[in-house]
């Protein structure tokens, strides 16, 4: 029921931290939140009908009074404190980069489904990445980030790679590394034949990318 996914979510959150889940879906991660990291959940989606599948599934657990469910556009009706942890989990990078515009919180728990090294681009400029998991769920890789309101300088193999991943270099981190190269060498392939500006900036992400193979 809970997925690997969101297991790993639920391992970079403190116990008993107060979790804003913003595109809760199912609810799933509340659930589990509740049960085995004993956290306050607001459940939140802008979809209804995701609403109402996550307050199902909550009634199933016996967590009506424990799950708070609101219906928001990313954080715009949601009183939160710098303090609690923020989840954005399961969207692409425009859509986090866009909930996350003007946010207060502290601490960020962020899943993007697409471009990793632009979502580092924009947020390593308020947050410093505290750590990274990297799995593989039915054949996708994901990359989950735990950030901490600050800043640090930040290199292009921050960006591409992922500042702590590069370091620890743990787990699946050498498939993870072969797939990126994959993913960039068929870009390079399909841009053969543009202009020379696309192809240096393709061929430096590969460059950086080998060298921390
Ligand atoms: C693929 S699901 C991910 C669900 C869950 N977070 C997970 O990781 O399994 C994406 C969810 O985000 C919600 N969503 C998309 N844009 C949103 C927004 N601007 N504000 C709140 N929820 C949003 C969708 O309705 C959907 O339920």
């Amino acid at each position: 029921m809970f997925s690997r996914r969101l297991i790993e979510i639920a391992s970079l959150i403190p116990l008993k931290s107060h979790v804003i889940d913003v595109g809760c879906d199912h609810g799933l991660l509340d659930i589990y939140l509740t049960l085995n990291r004993k956290c306050t959940c607001i459940a939140s989606d802008i979809n209804e009908n995701c609403l109402n599948q996550a307050r199902e599934n909550i009634k199933k657990f016996s967590l009506t009074k424990d799950i708070k469910v609101v219906k928001s556009d990313g954080l715009q009706e949601i009183e939160y404190s710098k303090d609690d942890y923020i989840v954005i989990a399961g969207m692409g990078t425009a859509t986090i980069l866009e909930i996350l515009e003007g946010n207060h919180a502290d601490h960020l728990i962020i899943q993007s489904n697409t471009d990793l090294t632009e979502l580092r681009e924009e947020l390593l400029d308020d947050y410093i990445v505290e750590d990274e998991k990297i799995i593989k769920e039915r054949g996708i890789y994901y990359v989950i980030m735990k950030l901490k309101r600050g800043y640090k300088l930040s290199t292009d193999s921050d960006y591409i790679i992922g500042p702590v991943i590069k370091k620890k270099k743990d787990g699946i981190y050498k498939e993870y590394k072969e797939h990126l190269l994959e993913k960039y060498e068929k870009i390079y392939e399909s841009i053969k034949n543009t202009t020379l500006d696309k192809k240096l900036e393709v061929g430096r992400i590969i460059k950086i990318i080998k060298k921390y193979l």
